[in-house]
């Protein structure tokens, strides 16, 4: 069946300053997960949800995404770039990129976060805002621990009934996992060329003008790849389980390696490890769930667990780390 909407926003234009030194010299969402940039997997997984045509929100090293994606035909959809001179915030973003979709009035856009990934059912989410004629539909998801996020409590229909901050007691344990659809309306709603939060600002007010505002609850698989160790967890989990995105491509090798990597036979790599290009792997070394920067050397009889090793570095001979983040 045709989706009834085909046209998204990928917010791409943050900083990911918590995501730092691997945000050094590359954008959050050209940070490669599983071998493939964060927002690669998110188009092919818009792609697959009936989305034909989208646009990039960017921001901070604007320049680096066209070169990759181009007009978009290599990845079976149209792609469009709108670049903010000064960081519009996540509202400003929307508004800003949504000038390029020509949206009709009775049309709908599909958000993304640019640094989450997920197994959710977008097909049945914009089903949802679709069937229940809604202004707003957020996915969401449920944490264990939903202290470090905004809580999204819904009544017994499915509608969000308030946002709430970082509390200290929180009141629901869903929180918004970073894809929402918007109605036209209330797209218009977000002022233009200024600074917005969408999440602080846009959202409260749009509920507070009694707008509809509906939860899509999915519990599947959800990561926000906000922090290094995240991000490693993230990449990690995609090539365990390939069936997570499409972007992947599927190994049962238990790890992707790119061009001109030698992996000596007695090491052992596995996990959902990416060896990067050029990445020389010694006798006896043994690398789990880590990434791997190119050219960089693993000893022998190194030991690498769950790390993130800058590109060009040397593990010397028998080191042995676990969960950290090495970098020169
Ligand atoms: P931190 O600096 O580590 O908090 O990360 P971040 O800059 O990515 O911020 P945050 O995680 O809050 O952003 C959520 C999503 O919105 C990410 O995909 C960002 O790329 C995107 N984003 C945040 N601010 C802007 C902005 O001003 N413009 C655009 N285009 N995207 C933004």
């Amino acid at each position: 069946m045709k989706s009834p909407i085909t046209k998204a926003i990928l917010l791409v234009g943050g900083k990911g300053t918590r995501l730092a030194p691997l945000t050094n010299n590359t954008p959050k969402p050209m940070l490669k997960v599983a071998g493939k940039p964060v927002t690669e997997h998110q188009i092919v997984k818009a792609r697959e949800a009936g989305i034909t045509e989208i646009v990039l929100a960017t921001s901070y090293m604007a320049e680096v995404f066209e070169p990759y994606f181009g007009d978009g035909s290599r990845f079976g959809i149209s792609i469009k770039y709108a670049i903010e001179d000064q960081p519009l915030g996540t509202g400003g973003a929307i508004a800003n990129a949504a000038s390029q979709l020509n949206l009709r009035s009775d049309e709908s856009v599909v958000i993304f976060n640019g640094d989450v990934l997920s197994g959710h059912d977008l097909h049945a989410q914009i089903l949802l805002h679709h069937n229940r004629q809604a202004d707003v539909t957020l996915y969401l998801t449920r944490v264990s621990d939903p202290r470090a996020y905004g809580c999204v409590p819904l009544d017994s229909e499915g509608r969000v009934l308030e946002f709430l901050e970082k509390m200290e007691n929180p009141k629901a344990d869903t929180i918004n996992a970073g894809c929402y659809i918007f109605n036209a309306r209330s797209l218009s709603m977000i002022p233009v060329n200024q600074v917005v939060s969408v999440e602080r600002e846009t959202f409260p007010a749009l509920l507070a003008q009694d707008f509809s505002i509906f939860g899509y609850h999915d519990n599947t698989y959800w990561i926000d790849m906000g922090t290094p160790q995240s991000f490693i967890k993230a990449s990690a989990d995609l090539i365990l389980h390939p069936e997570l995105s499409r972007a992947t491509e599927v190994t049962d090798a238990g790890y992707v390696a790119e061009a001109r990597v030698s992996i000596h036979p007695t090491a052992t790599v596995g996990g959902g490890s990416v060896l990067s290009d050029g990445v020389t792997i010694g006798a006896g070394a043994r690398v789990m769930g880590s990434m791997i920067g190119s050219n960089a050397i693993i000893e022998d009889s190194a030991e690498v667990i769950d790390c993130y090793v800058a590109p060009g570095l040397k593990i010397r001979n028998q080191a042995k780390y676990q969960g950290q983040i090495l970098d020169n």
